[in-house]
């Protein structure tokens, strides 16, 4: 039988200290490290997607690198694929560490955006390769180029978007330092359990922004239409806090789970 699939989105605010300029937090990375083991030899084949956190998104963001190439800031392009790097090769060994195949694929070699979307059918032939062979493949939030303004920002959850189309995986869990989406009511910050039709627009407006970091890739808000369009594609979608391991277990299982789920919003 097939084994499921699951995309798993280690988003930058939960595996580094978006305060502190290239701080990786090992604590973090080695708590989900055994969870993802468990995943991986009991139950399924994995994609993982890391985010830019303290490493892409300053960089970024200093040389306009979502802005567009010029001739001033390429240096900052180079900076910016490589910040990149330092903090995947980090991930990966810390990952390795505890047994898992990590097999680093580096988007900016081979995804090209129109306008800071994805415009070529790419060829997810190595991706398949890794994951036939049980290896887990791991991309992340990169600077790429871009037909129509030199480069851009791919984000990891664009990325994961993308994927979700081509490869159809069972469920995606975006792993983040918040339990899931908050929303102010009566004054209250009350935690999202559930998005639906019915609710979605109510929630988009009482959005209540749980980290004050305006990143190059545009926050929650574009998260969560992301997220949408994957659970619209039928694929159980889910948030959660990367600070409690276990409860990324159960997400990833199916179990009951704190944190935020789309559910297969056709
Ligand atoms: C951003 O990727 C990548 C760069 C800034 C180069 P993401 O948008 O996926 O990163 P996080 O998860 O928000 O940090």
């Amino acid at each position: 039988m097939k084994k499921s699939l699951a995309i798993i989105k280690l988003g930058g605010s939960a595996v580094t200290d978006k305060t502190k300029f290239k701080t990786v937090r090992r604590n973090v990375i080695k708590g989900i490290a055994p969870i993802l083991k468990r995943y991986h030899d009991k139950i399924g084949k994995m994609i993982i997607v890391h985010g830019g956190g303290s490493f892409g998104h300053p960089i970024a963001k200093k040389y306009n690198i979502d802005k567009g190439l010029t001739e001033s800031n390429k240096i900052g392009l180079s900076e910016t694929v490589d910040a990149m790097r330092e903090l995947s090769l980090e991930i990966s060994t810390i990952f390795r560490n505890f047994g898992l195949p990590i097999f680093p694929v580096q988007p900016s070699s081979f995804f090209i955006t129109k306008n800071g979307e994805i415009i070529n059918d790419s060829n997810l032939i190595v991706i398949r390769e890794a994951l036939k062979h049980n290896l887990i493949p791991m991309l992340w939030g990169d600077a790429v180029f871009d037909i129509s303004i030199g480069c851009s920002i791919l984000s990891g959850d664009k990325i994961i978007l993308h994927l979700a189309k081509k490869l159809r995986p069972n469920v995606v869990v975006f792993g983040s330092d918040v339990e899931g989406i908050f929303i102010n009511k009566n004054g209250i910050r009350q935690l999202v359990r559930k998005i639906t039709n019915k609710n979605f627009n109510e929630i988009l407006k009482s959005i209540s922004l749980s980290s004050q970091i305006i990143d190059v890739t545009g926050g929650i808000i574009s998260k969560i239409m992301i997220m949408r369009e994957i659970a619209k594609l039928g694929i159980k979608t889910c948030l959660v806090s990367l600070f409690d391991p276990e409860n990324l277990y159960k997400a990833l299982v199916g179990e009951d789970f704190v944190g935020t789920l789309f559910d297969r919003l056709k």
